[in-house]
Order: C-alpha cells, then sequence, then structure tokens
C-alpha cells in the first residue's frame, strides 16, 4: 500500500530535504510523486541534462524510506522552448499564439514539442531506470488542453478525417453537410470549429460553437486522440528503457474533454486528482461516481496522485479541511477501489501562482494538524494493506458511462441544464443512498455481468449497442433508460424513427412528440403503486405513449392526459423502465430505485442512514465493508453483528456508532 506526498525539492534549499524526508517517514509515508514541472532543473538548456539534484533528492528520501514516482515534465515548458521554437505554443482562434507562462499551453501537433517531449523523456529514462526507490511514471500532467488553432493542427485535424472517412464525399454524407450550404468540395477547406473566439477551452457549458454538431464531435475525437497520440509518445519510451516500472497517469475524474478509455489504455493502472472539499459541507457523491469511473477506465483499482490537504485556490482560496475530513475524504476513495494515495501537496509553496492550494503542511513547514491527520491514516492504512490486497469493488449494478454521449450532449444539450453528468447523477445519489455498489461502463462491455443496467440520457446510440440492451433485457436483465434515448447516430445526426427507435418494443413506449420547459414551468407527477406519491418534472418532458408497458406515473395536465412520465414493461425475460421527465424529488428516485433493485434481486450491503456511505471490497474470499460518515454528526448504523471491525479490532454488536467524518471497516469474510 502506498501512502504519500506530491512533493517538490526543487521549491527548498537542500538542508530542508532530510527534514522532510524524516518527517515523512515519521507519518509512514513511503512514496512521493516528483518533478512534474521540473522541465527547466532538469534541462536548463536545450540537451543539456542536470539530474543531479534529484538523484541527492531520491538518496535522502530513499534513506527514508520513501519510494517515487518520476514524472514526464511536459505540461510546463521552459521559456527557451517557445523562444527558439514559437510554433510550440497553442495558436488562439485569432491567430495569436498564446503567451507563454502559465502552463498546458503547448501545440500537440507540433512535431517540434513533439521532438522535446520525447528527448526529455528518453533522457530521464535512461538516467533513472536503475534509481532504486524509483517505482512509476506519471506521463505529463493531467492531460486536457488547450486547443490549438494553428495551420499544422487545422492540417491534422484533415488528415485524420481522410483516414476515417476515405473520401469528401462520405464526410457530406456522414456530417449531413447539404444545410446551410456546407458541402466540402476539397480536404483543405474543413475547419476546426471554434468556441466562439475563446481561447483553449472546448467544451462543457461554454460550448458556445454554433458549428455543424458533426463536426464538433468529431474535432471532440481528435482532440481526444491528440492527446493520447502525445502520451503513447511518452509511454512507448518509458515501455522500452524502463520495463520493470509502471505508469499511470493523474487524470480528472469526471472530467470529459477526453476519451479516458482511450488514454488509460496505454496505462498499467490510472490515478485521478480528487479535490472534493469546497464550499458549505454537503455529501460528495460525485467524488464516489468519479471513484466509480476511474475504476472503470481500465476495470481496476486506481490509485490517487493528488488529493485535497488544505484549503485549495489560485486567487482566493476556500475553506479548509475540518478536523476528520482529509481521512474521510482519503477513506471514500479506498471504499471505491484506490490502492494507491498521495496528498497535493507536501508543503504549501511560497512563491508561484499556487500559493494558495495549501499542502499538509504550511508555509511555515510546522508538521501541524493535517500532517497529523494524513500519518494517522497512512499508519491505518499499512495495517489494513494485508486485508486489502487482491480485494476490489465488484458491482451488481452498472451505469453506461460513454464519451461519445457526454460529447454530444454538451455541443447540444437539447434543453437548458441538461448534461449527462446531471442526469446520472440523479441515479447514482439514489444508489448510493440505496447502500449498493456500482460499475461504470462502456457501451461495448458485456451487460450480461449486471443484474441492472442504467443508462442515463444515453443520447448517442449505435444501432448496434440498442441491440444489445434489447438483447440484455430479454435474457433477463433490468434497464433503466431516461429522457433523450436514442436521439443520435454516430455521427451526430439524429435518426429518422420515432423515438425511442430500435428501443421502443423493449420499453414498451413510443415518444411521437417532447418538450423542454423554462424555468417558470413545471408540470405535476402524479406516482402510482412503486413510485407513489407527487412530484414536480422540471425542465423536459417526453409524451410518452405507453405501448404495453404499465405506467408508473403520469402528468396531472389536461393536454398529458394520455402520456406517461414513467413507464415499467416485460420484455422476455426482462424488464425495461422508462423515466420520460426530469422530477426535482430525490425521493422519486429512490422509490424508483428500490423497485429496480428489487426487480432485479439486488440487495444492499445494508441500509445506511442519511450521510453514510457504504462501499465494499471483495475478493480472495474476503469481503470488507467501508462506512464513511460525511456528516458532521455521530451516526448510528445497523450492521452484521460478531464481524470485526478493523480500525478498533473490537467485535460488532447490532448498531456502530460512527463520530462526524468517522469511518469504519468491517471485515464481513
Ligand atoms: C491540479 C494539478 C496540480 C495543481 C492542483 C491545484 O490537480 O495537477 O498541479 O495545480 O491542480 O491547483
Ligand atoms: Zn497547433
Amino acid at each position: 500500500m502506498y501512502v504519500g506526498a506530491d512533493y517538490y525539492p526543487e521549491h527548498w534549499p537542500r538542508e530542508r530535504w532530510e527534514v522532510d524526508a524524516k518527517l515523512m517517514q515519521e507519518a509512514e509515508f513511503n512514496v512521493v510523486r516528483l518533478a512534474e514541472f521540473a522541465w527547466i532543473d532538469m534541462e536548463p538548456m536545450e540537451g543539456q541534462y542536470e539530474f543531479g539534484w534529484l538523484d541527492d533528492a531520491l538518496a535522502i528520501l530513499d534513506k527514508h524510506g520513501v519510494s517515487a514516482i518520476l514524472c514526464t515534465p511536459t505540461a510546463t515548458m521552459p521559456a527557451w522552448a517557445p523562444r527558439k521554437y514559437p510554433e510550440v505554443m497553442a495558436m488562439q482562434p485569432d491567430g495569436e499564439r498564446i503567451t507563454w507562462g502559465v502552463r498546458k499551453n503547448n501545440c500537440f501537433t507540433s512535431g517540434t514539442y513533439r521532438l522535446l517531449s520525447e528527448r526529455i523523456t528518453r533522457a530521464m529514462a535512461e538516467h533513472f531506470v536503475d534509481t532504486p526507490n524509483l517505482i512509476g511514471w506519471q506521463t505529463d500532467n493531467e492531460f486536457g488542453g488547450p486547443v490549438c488553432f494553428c495551420d499544422t493542427c487545422r492540417a491534422d485535424f484533415q488528415d485524420w478525417l481522410r483516414a476515417k472517412y476515405g473520401t469528401i464525399d462520405e464526410v457530406n454524407r456522414a456530417w449531413g453537410t447539404h444545410f446551410w450550404s456546407h458541402k466540402y468540395t476539397t480536404w483543405g477547406e474543413i475547419e476546426i470549429p471554434h468556441p466562439s473566439g475563446r481561447a483553449g477551452r472546448l467544451a462543457g457549458p461554454d460550448y458556445l460553437s454554433t458549428h455543424n454538431p458533426s463536426l464538433c464531435l468529431d474535432f471532440q475525437r481528435y482532440h481526444s486522440h491528440l492527446n493520447v497520440r502525445f502520451q503513447r509518445d511518452q509511454v512507448r519510451i518509458l515501455r522500452a528503457l524502463c520495463p520493470k516500472h509502471f505508469v499511470t497517469h493523474n487524470l480528472m475524474g469526471s472530467y470529459s474533454d477526453l476519451n479516458y478509455y482511450d488514454l488509460a489504455e496505454d496505462l498499467d493502472h490510472v490515478s485521478w486528482d480528487n479535490y472534493p472539499v469546497w464550499g458549505a459541507p454537503s455529501i460528495p457523491y460525485q467524488s464516489s461516481a468519479a471513484a466509480d469511473v476511474m475504476r472503470g477506465v481500465k476495470r481496476k483499482n486506481f490509485w490517487i496522485m493528488e488529493q485535497t490537504a488544505g484549503p485549495g485556490g489560485w486567487s482566493a482560496f476556500g475553506r479548509n479541511p475540518r478536523p476528520g475530513e482529509i481521512r474521510k475524504v482519503a477513506y471514500q476513495q479506498l471504499a471505491h477501489g484506490a490502492d494507491g494515495q498521495v496528498w497535493f501537496r507536501w508543503r504549501t509553496c511560497t512563491a508561484g501562482r499556487e500559493q494558495y492550494w495549501h499542502g499538509l503542511l504550511g508555509h511555515d513547514g510546522k508538521p501541524l494538524r493535517r500532517y497529523q491527520e494524513a500519518a494517522q491514516t497512512a499508519k491505518e492504512y499499512h495495517k489494513l494493506a494485508p486485508e486489502l490486497e487482491g480485494t476490489t469493488v465488484e458491482a451488481k449494478v452498472a451505469i453506461i458511462y460513454d464519451y461519445e454521449t457526454i460529447w454530444a450532449l454538451r455541443i447540444q444539450p437539447g434543453f437548458e441544464g441538461n448534461s449527462y453528468h446531471s442526469a446520472m447523477m440523479r441515479y447514482y445519489s439514489a444508489l448510493v443512498r440505496a447502500g449498493v455498489n456500482v460499475d461504470m461502463i462502456k457501451p461495448t462491455e458485456d451487460f450480461s455481468q449486471y443484474r441492472l443496467v442504467i443508462a442515463p440520457d444515453f443520447y448517442l446510440v449505435p444501432d448496434e449497442v440498442a441491440q444489445k440492451l434489447s438483447d440484455y433485457v430479454k435474457g433477463g436483465g433490468v434497464l433503466l433508460a431516461d429522457c433523450r434515448l436514442a436521439v443520435k447516430d454516430e455521427t451526430n445526426l439524429c435518426y429518422d424513427r420515432t423515438l425511442p427507435g430500435l428501443l421502443s418494443d423493449t420499453l414498451g413506449i413510443a415518444i411521437e412528440e417532447y418538450e423542454a420547459m423554462d424555468d417558470d414551468m413545471e408540470y405535476r407527477v402524479v406516482g402510482k403503486d412503486v413510485v407513489a406519491g407527487d412530484y414536480t418534472a422540471v425542465k423536459y418532458v417526453d409524451w410518452t405513449t405507453p405501448k404495453g408497458a404499465d405506467v408508473l406515473a403520469t402528468f396531472d395536465q389536461w393536454h398529458l392526459e394520455s402520456f406517461a412520465a414513467a413507464t415499467r414493461n416485460r420484455s422476455g425475460k426482462g424488464t425495461a423502465y422508462y423515466v420520460g421527465a426530469v422530477v426535482s424529488e430525490p425521493a422519486f428516485y429512490d422509490q424508483l430505485i428500490a423497485d429496480m433493485l428489487k426487480t432485479a434481486g439486488v440487495s444492499a450491503h445494508l441500509a445506511p442512514p442519511e450521510g453514510v456511505e457504504v462501499s465494499a471490497r471483495e475478493g480472495g474470499g474476503k469481503k470488507l465493508l467501508f462506512l464513511v460518515n460525511h456528516t458532521e454528526e455521530k451516526q448510528q448504523v445497523a450492521v452484521p453483528s460478531g464481524k470485526q471491525e478493523l480500525l478498533s479490532g473490537e467485535t460488532t454488536g447490532d448498531t456502530i456508532t460512527l463520530d462526524k467524518y468517522g469511518v469504519a471497516v468491517i471485515k464481513v469474510q
């Protein structure tokens, strides 16, 4: 079990290195991540390498039992690079290159930048291959942007399209360029769709492009490919020269400018950066969901490569983690499959843009409260390590997590506020409240491993996937789908079918009309039977006609009398649910999830009180139940009795009491 911090020896006098390493050892930290922003210190002039300082730092850490992960430093380039080769800087839509001096600002098609990246990667790999305490590599830092609008990028995008489509006629067909006279006659006419003059940003809520949605989707795919390709160049070198080391990258959870399934293909495991401490304390379901996404990208456990260690911010900063919160945040990730844990950062820096992004130690370098809490957590982790060995989350419920749908919805949300993540969280949060684990899966995954598959906002659905979903239900699976299902094909054209297209029979419904609603509109939803109660539909409704499905909820509106708000349909041996509205009350989703779990025969680990999360890790005949109290009150949880609680060593009774932000790990098998 590796636990430690992100460490920047280059920021501190050498005399301090020994003090830091000793403090790490006392905290039982056994790993640091180093050098992701230290390019200038390692290659002060092009082709001249200086690794001596890092050798010394590594040796001191080694003496104190601390291993290291080294990073390729390509997220921040030294000033000499753009001074000698201006083309390495990304170009903004207005034709100006980004001004050097921040980070993440290179052009990914620049041959020069790719060469500089390969050279420093090779030099590092050759130099450090035999460093005794080096265990692995992190590529770059938080791959993502920016979008570059230079001529090389444009030509490379055109090449990528040529390889994908073969002929310009095929592009015209796939993108529907008959609209607005947008037909291309030659590849050179294809432009990078630009987000209304804003530099760097690709999509998200600020995706303002009004270009052809099919062009936008392909550009998003291409942008992802550029990052994957850039990483692949580095990984190839690391694999060839350092076959004993692992290679990972620090992803960003639910960040979705890139297809993380593709990016992760070249890695041994993924890592991610988890910063959940913002604003008034609330239940951080998002962090669990992000952890499940991270476990899903390679279908294996992951690391945390950066995690909140103090107030964060680049100009103004946020709140301080409260007593117990640093530990609680760590356990939430451990419970979802984190096998390594690194806090960002070791010590708060006194210089640069991140002076206020606080570390475990403050500016003064004293080992105080936050350090002590991390040390306690590290010590507990080492004690738990033998029990954790070979365990992971084994879920019976899956949510389809698909970047193509996420991107297509960002390009055209359809209705105000719609995003894949907001739709997904309505179901995910209800599943956490119900006390079950979830896997996040690709649409190409084998659904038959799961009893229940949830497909929220599943908008871009190729015909094979629709077919797979209906076969899954026929074979006995339980499916839930909701608004905007199967509207689009792979090239982001609307299907010319009545919604939900190929899934109509499985769901037993037809949707001939639908509407978005402004904030001053809402409809009352009357739930019956398993979702009995009064609810509110906001934002969007499908005018769903049941064609064999049971009606679970209707609308209390004269013009919607014949339509259903929610349905359930038997198809073959399975059951398919549909929700054709955004419902504002979480209780609606809680009831629906309860019914779906019952239909699917999935039982909860236990019934957690509000604000307590339960997650299980199992494997090798072992099963550990993690309880995490996200509230600032003591919580009593009914648990299996006569089992060992591993942190206290005590045997459980019928209930266990969790302190505010308290955690427990019960060995049930
Ligand atoms: C990200 C980066 C770090 C640091 C932190 C805090 O996660 O990877 O380098 O910048 O944010 O801002
Ligand atoms: Zn470029």
